[in-house]
């Protein structure tokens, strides 16, 4: 097939990592991609979503796959619908799941999927009169897409009236703030669940955990995530049954019902109190890292898997999974996630042991080329990925390619996975 992969991390690299090491050989195509994408494919750049659409057809795409949000939100599945191409993912209405929290927070309602208990408003009156109700912490959050950084998390009545207020002024995230959500806290360990959607049929992958914080023990700022691994052992067989029963099918049945119909990934954030899996949020593409680990899991080949979810025929599909574990360590620059820094060029050690040649492999994100060589110029680097029969094995593995990557100002978590070892 000719297929073509929007976006630029590495979460884009992995998904076309995996495919051009399928049996049937693809033609892949990245737009925009990033500096070691072109290894994979060839790396185009064409921004607006009706002249891509047209290459799309000139070029005889087959299978469009959609990496980040915003251009979910923004209509880009809409846009290629309508002029007759195959691509995966859901549509701008659909895409509300993600792209407003507050829409998101009230299909939970309305559906009666588990969730925090929730006030949404965009008067600062009312936030203020639900925030006296509360007890601390207090979670608010910014209606809109923000990156990630749209939550705060209150430790007094005061810091969450002034987050409330800041966020629906419109001093800390502009529009993305005139309505907020405040929520009650939710005390419990978090779980990155994806299901493959096509609007009525769903495929469950095995449940990862991300590192959101850049530093050791969860500590410091949030970032994009740090790292991940899959399968999580803090996920049973009744766990992923109360979130299909509970969660994906009320969901997709509501989809249908708005309207909306889901198609794509859909990236539950769980948080399991006391056993029960409560929803946290909905994303509406794979998470990053998550995504790095979980495609080379999958036997299934994944370019069929996005196929079959894009042109409704999931139930048609017997989804394998390896019987393996995989842990990714993102390898960030020095000034993540405060600011930008110099761009520093990767060097990469000749391997030579087989064990790590041959269980592990570097999924590239914020990387430029220039000439041969590689430089890391992204906030999140790369990740090295490691894969093994345990998590232990997996992570010894995938620290030890962290070992034979270099670039000035390198930065890793040193306790990726601890949750399942501790
Ligand atoms: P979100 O963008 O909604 O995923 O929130 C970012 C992060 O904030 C989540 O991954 C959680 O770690 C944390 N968070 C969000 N909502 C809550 C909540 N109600 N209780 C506890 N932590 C939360
Ligand atoms: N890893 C979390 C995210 O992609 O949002």
């Amino acid at each position: 097939m000719n297929i073509l992969i929007l976006g630029s991390g590495g979460r884009e690299y992995s998904i076309g990592l995996s495919i051009s090491k399928e049996k049937e050989k693809h033609n892949i195509f990245f737009m925009p991609g990033n500096g070691a994408t072109d290894n994979l494919g060839t790396n185009i750049n064409i921004k607006d979503y009706n002249k891509l659409a047209q290459w799309a057809i000139t070029n005889s795409i087959e299978l469009t796959i959609v990496g980040p949000e915003a251009p979910l939100v923004d209509g880009v599945v809409d846009i290629f619908k309508e002029n007759g191409l195959t691509i995966f993912g859901p549509s701008a209405a659909a895409a509300q799941l993600e792209g407003s929290k507050v829409y998101m927070k009230n299909i939970l309602k309305k559906y009666n999927i588990p969730t925090a208990a929730f006030c949404e408003t965009s008067n600062e009156k009312e936030a203020h009169e639900f925030i006296d109700t509360m007890t601390i912490p207090i979670v608010v959050k910014a209606d809109g897409l923000c990156g990630g950084k749209g939550v705060i998390i209150a430790q007094s009545i005061e810091e969450a009236k002034e987050a409330a207020s800041d966020m629906l002024k419109g001093t800390s995230f502009g529009d993305a703030g005139t309505s907020i959500v405040v929520e009650e806290f939710l005390d419990g360990y978090e779980l990155s669940i994806f299901a493959i959607c096509d609007g009525e049929n769903y495929k469950v992958l095995p449940a990862a955990q991300d590192h959101k914080r850049i530093g050791d023990g969860d500590t410091g700022p949030n970032t994009g995530g740090m790292g991940a691994y899959a399968p999580t052992p803090l996920v049973n067989d009744e766990i992923y049954k109360k979130v299909e029963d509970r969660v994906i099918k009320p969901t997709l049945e509501g989809m249908k019902k708005e309207g909306a119909p889901f198609e794509g990934v859909l990236f539950i954030g769980v948080m399991v109190v006391k056993g029960e899996p409560i929803i946290l949020e909905y994303n509406v593409r794979f998470g990053d890292p998550e995504c790095e680990i979980l495609m080379p899991l999958l036997e299934t080949p994944v370019s069929e898997l996005f196929y079959k979810g894009a042109t409704k025929q999931l139930d048609k599909l017997d989804i394998k999974i390896k019987n393996e574990f995989g842990v990714a360590v993102v390898m960030a620059s020095a000034n993540y996630p405060y600011s930008s820094s110099a761009p520093a060029e990767i060097i990469v050690d000749n391997i030579v042991d087989e064990d790590i040649l041959n269980n592990t492999h570097i999924s590239y994100a914020g990387v430029e080329k220039e000439g041969d060589k590689l430089f890391a110029t992204g906030g999140r680097v790369l990740l090295c990925v490691g894969f093994g029969t345990s998590i232990k094995q997996a992570r010894d593995r995938a620290y030890a390619l962290c070992g034979q990557v270099h670039f000035v100002g390198k930065k890793i978590r040193t306790d990726i996975a601890y949750q399942a070892l501790n």
